[in-house]
């Protein structure tokens, strides 16, 4: 159905009346899109049936595909897990507010249709101060995806949410470009040693700092709908062009050799290529239409540019995307890869 959607643009201030005004349409079951440090999100009322069932229709997700559920303290944290372990409060102290969600056991009080009737939820509190106004103007937990349709890149400022879902939602809050880039790390607590189910800013080694091993349980490819996965986005594809994307990973004169290489082969054949480049890598090659990731040497940039670059070249009509993976794996660098390849048709390594 379509709705109007009402686009509030939030100064550096964090204007009040209007984080207000999307509060109200929070209580009242609608649906808001605003500002998270990572993403947008898309949000409803966590504790509202009505409301979070119109989550899923406005994306077009699974209705399996459980969401995270946004809150603004450890009290409020408090009302809808059971049974925190230790380790998940001492976590909650060093990185909430913060790109890290919590797998915990659910109380009652939170609907199947928030958890996709797992017994589990996933919680955190975000660290932008948008979003944080908003759950507490709201006085409810809010159950928010990432603001995309599914299928699409996560969303990192308000043109791309009214892209996929302008006349589906009822009030997006502009608050500009978000500053991660890539969705939050996922932690399930629920097992004796923690199990990471997707990589994100806060990295397995800063959480092995502060509780001792956990298991690596995300895969960079899609699982097979045969198996059992622990997170259900697991098995979807997150981000699925019109385009192939070829995604080149290595050492960076090697990388910069198979992609002219590529760039080439390509011509002759006709295609329309898009590259997703670091700027070291895109001295090297002559090319019309390029999206920059930032340096090779700083992880945090290829974040923060990734999404924008896929949907600015997706946008320019072309055959075949490739992406540039010689910037470092470290930190934030694993969950720039694990997007990349999840995306990839083809991953060359050289
Ligand atoms: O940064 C983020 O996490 C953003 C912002 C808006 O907070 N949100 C986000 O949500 O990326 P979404 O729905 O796009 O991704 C949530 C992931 C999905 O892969 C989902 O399957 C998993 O978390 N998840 C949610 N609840 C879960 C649960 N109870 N057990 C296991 N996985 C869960
Ligand atoms: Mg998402």
């Amino acid at each position: 159905m379509k709705k109007e959607t009402r686009i509030l643009k939030i100064g550096a201030q964090g204007q009040d009346d209007l984080i207000l005004e999307a509060a109200g349409t929070i209580k009242e079951g609608g649906i808001v899109a605003f500002p998270t440090e990572t993403v947008y999100g898309l949000g409803a009322d966590a504790l509202n049936h009505q409301a979070v069932l119109k989550i899923f229709d406005a994306k077009g997700r699974p209705a399996d595909n459980p969401l995270i559920v946004h809150v603004d303290s450890k009290q409020t944290c408090m009302k809808i897990a059971r049974n925190i372990p230790d380790k998940a409060l001492f976590l909650m102290e060093m990185f909430w507010p913060g790109p890290l969600t919590l797998i915990l056991e659910r109380k009652d009080i939170v609907p199947d249709v928030t958890t996709a009737g797992l017994d589990t939820v996933a919680v955190r509190i975000p660290e932008n101060i948008v979003a944080l106004k908003l759950i507490e103007y709201s006085g409810t937990p809010i159950a928010a995806p990432s603001a995309n349709l599914s299928g699409k890149p996560s969303p990192t400022n308000a043109e791309h949410v009214l892209n996929d879902l302008y006349g589906k939602v009822d009030v997006v809050l502009d608050g500009g470009e978000v500053n991660i880039g890539v969705e939050s790390t996922v932690l399930d607590m629920t097992s004796d040693v923690p199990a990471l189910l997707r990589p994100g800013k806060i990295s397995k080694e800063d959480i092995e700092l502060c509780v001792g091993d956990i298991i690596v349980a995300y895969d960079d490819r899609i699982c097979p709908e045969t198996e059992r996965v622990r997170s259900p986005g697991m098995k979807y594809i997150h981000y699925s062009p019109d385009s192939s994307v070829i995604l080149v990973e290595g050492d960076h004169d090697r990388v910069v050799t198979r992609i002219k290489e590529l760039v080439d082969d390509f011509a002759l054949r006709d295609a329309k290529i898009g590259l997703l480049l670091t700027d070291e890598t895109k001295k090297n090659i002559n090319s019309s239409l390029s999206y920059s990731l930032g340096s090779k040497d700083f992880p945090e940039h290829a974040a923060k540019n990734l999404f924008l670059g896929f949907r600015y070249l997706d946008g320019k009509g072309i055959d075949v995307l490739i992406v540039d993976g010689s910037f470092k794996h470290e930190g934030i660098g694993m969950a720039v890869f694990n997007r990349i390849r999840k995306a990839a048709d083809m991953i060359i390594k050289v």
